[in-house]
């Protein structure tokens, strides 16, 4: 198992960018209002979805600038679709949705069962032609992986091949989980955290990122 972990965590871009670790350290400050929680995800995602997008294929278009024609260019390759897991996941859509205007969303409602984590799926919305856009999945507490697995999995259903995932945080027992399932799903992440404690919620952490975001709890 210590092998398979270390291996899946090879595949992992973690985000170092000074700004994401700042507002993330801010993030999981237990005393952090719901307020500033929202915008901090808002931020982070935006900073994520310059990260996640770095290597996205560019085409060369003639334009004019006022002084002269310029060949100059441009994002090319398949359309994007955000995939929000809700709830958290809405977090970092409107950052996303900021840097991407129009990129499509699939939303994906999923919640964990308290006793078993196992991930109960109760709404799925994606655009028709989800199948021939880049889909990035948006989850971002990778706990055991459930919520992702699951996701993924009905994405894949609806025809997807090209899918990314990106987290805030996650567990190590997650990666090795959703890797064993996906390794074709590259992850990004700002930090990889230490462990699951005994209700599977992320060590050191930040605690429930839906109840902090919305103030339910
Ligand atoms: C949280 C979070 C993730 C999921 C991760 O959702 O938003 O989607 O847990 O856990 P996993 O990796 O073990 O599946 P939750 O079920 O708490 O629903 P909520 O976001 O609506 O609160
Ligand atoms: N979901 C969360 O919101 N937090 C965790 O630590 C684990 C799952």
């Amino acid at each position: 198992m210590e092998g398979a972990v270390a291996t899946a965590i090879e595949q992992v871009n973690v985000v170092r960018h000074p700004l994401v670790q700042h507002k993330l350290t801010l993030l999981r400050d237990k005393d952090r209002s719901t307020q500033g929680f929202r915008r901090l995800m808002n931020e982070i995602g935006m900073l994520l979805c310059y990260e996640v997008t770095r290597d996205l294929p560019l085409a060369t278009i003639t334009i004019e600038t006022p002084l002269a024609t310029m060949q100059a260019p441009i994002l090319a390759g398949k359309k994007l679709v955000f995939a929000p897991i809700l709830r958290a996941g809405e977090g970092f859509l409107e950052g996303m949705l900021t840097l991407v205007p129009s990129a499509r969303v699939a939303h994906i409602g999923l919640y964990r069962d308290p006793k078993t984590l196992a991930a109960v799926e109760y709404y799925f919305k994606a655009p028709p032609d989800v199948a021939e856009r880049l889909v990035i999945v948006l989850d971002p507490m990778l706990a055991t992986a459930n919520s992702a697995v699951a996701a993924v999995d009905r994405l894949k259903e609806c025809g997807c091949r090209e899918i990314r995932l990106v987290c805030l945080l996650a567990a190590p027992e997650g990666i090795a989980h959703f890797h064993g399932q996906h390794p074709d799903v590259p992850i990004w992440t700002a930090a990889v955290d230490s462990h699951l404690d005994e209700k599977g919620y992320i060590v050191p952490g930040l605690g429930d990122a839906g109840d902090r975001m919305f103030g339910t709890k």
